[in-house]
């Protein structure tokens, strides 16, 4: 792994990912889990903004102190599965613009296919993280980066709970300037190009459709 690639492995974040790979966690408690784990990943992804110096008055006396430096940000969920990390990265930025990009896999090529796209007007001014919990092949999220860079996007960091080394590959090869945050890589992909041991579909587990 290089230094664009980065395996949170977190405690928390480990117990939270045992959560979801269980099978018999329900869809309520899945749901909430995803949301946690994204917010811890957030801090995580989050580590470089940049901060200016203020003084603020505090009951005691003045302090020279920091705040984040105004960075424009913004959240890209890929649907469906990346909406259910949305809420989680807004415990943390509430004020975080968003946008949508719908994809799904073609079950028999794997390859995405695009359904929604709407951004942000002032897109090219911001930073872009990119929400999923999945990178299997790797394709659905290589192709919504693709998306977002057509818009003229300059700083783009992807966020996935769960990765198999074969996506990974993908993105740095498409991507290179692309850092990747995850909370663990498992071993690989199966026939159908489910991660194995994996925790499943993650928006069918998020949306109760299975
Ligand atoms: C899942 C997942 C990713 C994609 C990962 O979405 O949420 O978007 O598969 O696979 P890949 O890395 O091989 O492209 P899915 O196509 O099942 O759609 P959904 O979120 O609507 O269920
Ligand atoms: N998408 C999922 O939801 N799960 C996988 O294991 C692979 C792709």
């Amino acid at each position: 792994m290089d230094d664009m690639v980065h395996v949170l492995e977190h405690p928390l974040l480990q117990h939270k990912l045992s959560i979801l790979r269980d099978e018999t966690t329900g869809v309520k408690d899945f749901r909430q889990v995803v949301g946690e784990i994204a917010t811890l990943m957030c801090y995580e992804a989050t580590r470089d903004l940049p901060l200016k110096e203020v003084t603020v008055q505090t009951p005691v006396a003045q302090a020279v102190t920091k705040k984040i430096a105004g960075k424009k940000l913004a959240i890209v969920p890929i649907l469906r599965a990346g909406l259910g990390m949305v809420d989680g990265v807004f415990a943390l930025i509430p004020s975080a613009k968003v946008g949508h990009i719908g994809l799904f896999r073609d079950p028999e090529t794997l390859a995405p296919v695009k359904y929604y796209c709407k951004m942000p007007q002032d897109i090219a001014q911001r930073d872009v993280i990119v929400l999923d919990p999945m990178l299997a092949t790797g394709g659905s999220a290589s192709a919504a980066i693709g998306f977002i860079k057509e818009y003229g996007v300059q700083h783009i960091k992807l966020m996935n709970i769960l990765a198999a080394p074969e996506g990974i590959a993908r993105i740095r090869a498409d991507h290179p300037d692309v850092e990747l945050y995850v909370a663990a890589v498992d071993q690989a992909l199966n026939d159908h190009g489910y991660i194995v041991p994996g925790l499943g579909d993650a928006g069918d587990r998020i949306f109760g459709t299975k």
